[in-house]
């Protein structure tokens, strides 16, 4: 089997997380060569050889097939993977703000190149919501996508409802936890959410927008009358991205803050936790749950990527109308 021979870029809690479990999973044939840190002083869980601040070391050693990219510089990251791209690497991102604002570049790059680009853990982490959407083989038939998707803001609506947390106290926590982007603002005001509703769209329409063209607002908003309000009404307060397809056959896609009713599915969606209720014409409604944020639920989803290289899986961009195509073939694929 070939060996994947990995350059990192980043080692916060989902670049650890992923370190620890790559060391348990023997069967991936995969190692991290190099990792790219922007914080050398930081104290690291690994030893101290394995890091540079020099992306070059990463992105110009040839033994080096596979870059994996999680950091949370949109900007820098969109240089990284361009360059691993151009030079015949393959790519796995967790970064979802890079692949809704820059999607059609990084598929002509990958066109062009012939490289492999996948991002499972761009969306909802744990659940393989991305590659599920994928197989929805007729966008006509898709009635919509509504979705917790975000699980820092989750787990803070949870604390406010459940332990009477303030607002603050309970972004606190998710900072802790390692849920919250390093501009927690991202949470709070749904932009990530909306970066991720990007991808959604994408996936389960074939629609590619840019995510300041969706409507969005975030929990930032909320008083604390509304969770009283919530409270009395037995409704559940829940950061929601959903596409909704209109009878005009147009789709609306919005991120917003929700009162969700016992009756759909999101109402039990805890804490950290994602999910999406899809519906669609002749299956009716399907409900995908798991760990939304954290370190192993996102390296978790990393690793089913890595796995993905092995065999050859691609996203085909198959939906009407997207424009879009992988253009990948097999040999590209570090097979066996
Ligand atoms: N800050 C993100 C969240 C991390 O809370 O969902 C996972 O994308």
């Amino acid at each position: 089997q070939k060996q994947l021979n990995i350059g990192l870029f980043g080692f916060g809690v989902v670049g650890e997380g992923l370190y620890k479990v790559l060391q348990q999973t023997a069967s991936l044939n995969a190692s991290i060569t190099k990792v790219c840190i922007k914080h050398p002083e930081k104290k690291r869980n690994a030893p101290a050889e394995l890091f540079t601040t020099d992306a070059e070391v990463l992105l110009n050693d040839p033994s080096i097939n596979v870059i994996i990219e999680l950091i949370d510089d949109a900007d820098a990251a969109f240089y990284i993977v361009s360059r691993a791209l151009k030079s015949g690497k393959a790519v796995v991102s967790a970064n979802k703000k890079l692949i809704a604002e820059h999607l059609p570049e990084l598929l002509a790059l990958q066109k062009e190149n012939k490289t492999p680009f996948l991002y499972e853990a761009g969306c909802c982490a744990s659940i393989p919501v991305i590659r599920n959407l994928e197989e929805y083989y007729d966008n006509d038939l898709l009635q919509g996508v509504q979705g917790i998707v975000n699980g820092s803001t989750n787990y803070i609506l949870t604390r406010i409802a459940e332990d009477g947390l303030s607002f603050a106290a309970a972004l606190k926590l998710a900072q802790d936890e390692g849920f919250a982007e390093s501009n927690p603002a991202l949470d709070i005001e749904g932009i990530d959410a909306v970066n991720k509703l990007t991808l959604l769209l994408v996936h389960a329409y074939g629609i590619v927008s840019h995510p300041t063209e969706l409507v969005h607002s975030g929990i930032h908003l909320l008083h604390a009358q509304d969770a009283v309000f919530a409270k009395e009404k037995q409704y559940e307060i829940k950061l929601v991205a959903q596409a909704k397809k209109l009878r005009s056959g147009k789709v609306a896609a919005f991120v917003l803050p929700q009162f969700i009713t016992k009756e759909n599915q999101l109402y039990n969606v805890k804490n950290e936790y994602n999910g999406v209720v899809i519906e669609s014409g002749l299956a009716d409604k399907q409900f995908f749950y798991g760990k939304g944020a954290g370190g192993f639920p996102t390296a978790s989803a990393v690793l089913s990527d890595l796995s993905a290289l092995r065999y050859g899986y691609k996203y085909e961009y198959k939906k009407k109308n997207s424009g879009l195509t992988a253009e990948l073939t097999d040999d590209f694929y570090l097979r066996v």
